[in-house]
């Protein structure tokens, strides 16, 4: 594809107004989240949707994440419901995605949706996010920031590592804090979790006072649902206690590595530094040996793009 320069931005003024400028225009703009950044494009332009699944490479099938700024702007988009008002009042703005139905007269690209009936939508807390999504007045189709089946970026490093020269901007405010994309949770039927994240599922279940669904099977195609999605260049052994010959080790808690996630076992900690020390670890070109990880709150997220990270390819 034909190389651009890609505008460094920083979250002044001068930086937002550029970057809800070059969304108004059809550009794509790279800009943080709390969980990892996002590649944004205006969801209601099908070329510049369309130059998304090009930037990354992605394959078509996959919906993406629409990003507004808050509930009302949500409400224009889909079929608002009691569960969701429940869920969006306990947990919007943050690390939660909600599946819903498209309303009439939404006026979002079919490219967002993959031709789907329903669109998932977010509100994200991050402070930049909320002040580029209300400077550009849109709403903002955003997958993560990196090249389609690699490590998701949390610092606009990784979002240049991978994307420089294919996107117009990256509005630079450091590291994500979450560090795993949202949860996401299908309200289209019964409510059934599609991909863990950043908002443990305990926390949903007990804001709906009842369990919620597991997605099973591949009726969907997510990145939860593409088996070698996150991976790094190396391969990845999982609930390794030391390192093999010519390893390199990421450890938790009592196991310690050559990158550790969390030294105390903190899985907060360990999901904000996860996608960072692959990135970190996969550079030094060895094979990457991990550390048994909890599977309880956030602990399912980071297992599940462990999982995937080591899944054959
Ligand atoms: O934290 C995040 O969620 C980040 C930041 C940038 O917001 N975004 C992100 O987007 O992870 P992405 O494109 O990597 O994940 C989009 C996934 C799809 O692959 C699919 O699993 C799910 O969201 N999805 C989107 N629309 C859907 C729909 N209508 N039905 C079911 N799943 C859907
Ligand atoms: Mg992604």
């Amino acid at each position: 594809m034909k190389q651009i320069k890609t505008r460094h931005l920083h979250p002044n003024d001068t930086g937002l107004a550029t970057a809800a400028a070059l969304l108004n225009a059809g550009a794509l703009v790279a800009f943080p989240t709390e969980t990892v950044y996002g590649l944004g494009a205006d969801a209601r332009n099908g070329q510049a949707v369309a130059g998304i699944y090009a930037a990354k490479g992605r394959p078509s099938f996959n919906p993406l994440i629409v990003h507004v700024p808050d509930v009302d702007a949500a409400q224009a988009l889909v079929q608002w419901s009691d569960t969701a008002d429940r869920l969006a009042s306990v947990f919007w703005p943050g690390a939660l995605t909600l599946v819903l139905p498209l309303a009439p007269g939404h006026g979002l690209s079919s490219l967002v949706t993959a031709g789907l009936e329903t669109v998932a939508v977010r509100v994200p807390h991050h402070p930049t996010a909320q002040a580029l999504l209300r400077a550009a007045n849109m709403p903002v189709a955003a997958p993560s920031a990196n090249v389609s089946g690699r490590i998701s970026p949390t610092t606009a490093a990784h979002v240049l590592d991978g994307l420089s020269g294919r996107i117009a901007a990256v509005l630079d405010d450091g590291p994500c804090p979450v560090g795993v994309e949202s949860t996401i949770l299908s309200l289209a039927g019964t409510p059934t979790l599609l991909r863990p994240g950043g908002l443990p599922v305990e926390a949903i279940e007990a804001a709906l006072n009842g369990p919620v669904s597991h997605h099973a099977g591949d009726a969907i195609t997510a990145p939860g649902q593409l088996a070698s999605h996150y991976a790094p260049g190396a391969t990845v052994r999982l609930n390794a206690t030391e390192a093999a010959e010519g390893e390199v080790m990421l450890g938790f808690g009592p196991v310690t590595g050559d990158l550790t996630l969390s030294a105390s076992g903190d899985l907060v900690e360990a999901a904000a530094a996860l996608f960072d020390s692959l990135h970190q670890l996969d550079r030094m070109g060895k094979p990457i040996a991990v550390a048994p990880i909890p599977n309880t709150g956030l602990g399912a997220a980071i297992n599940d793009r462990l999982n995937r990270a080591a899944a054959p390819r």
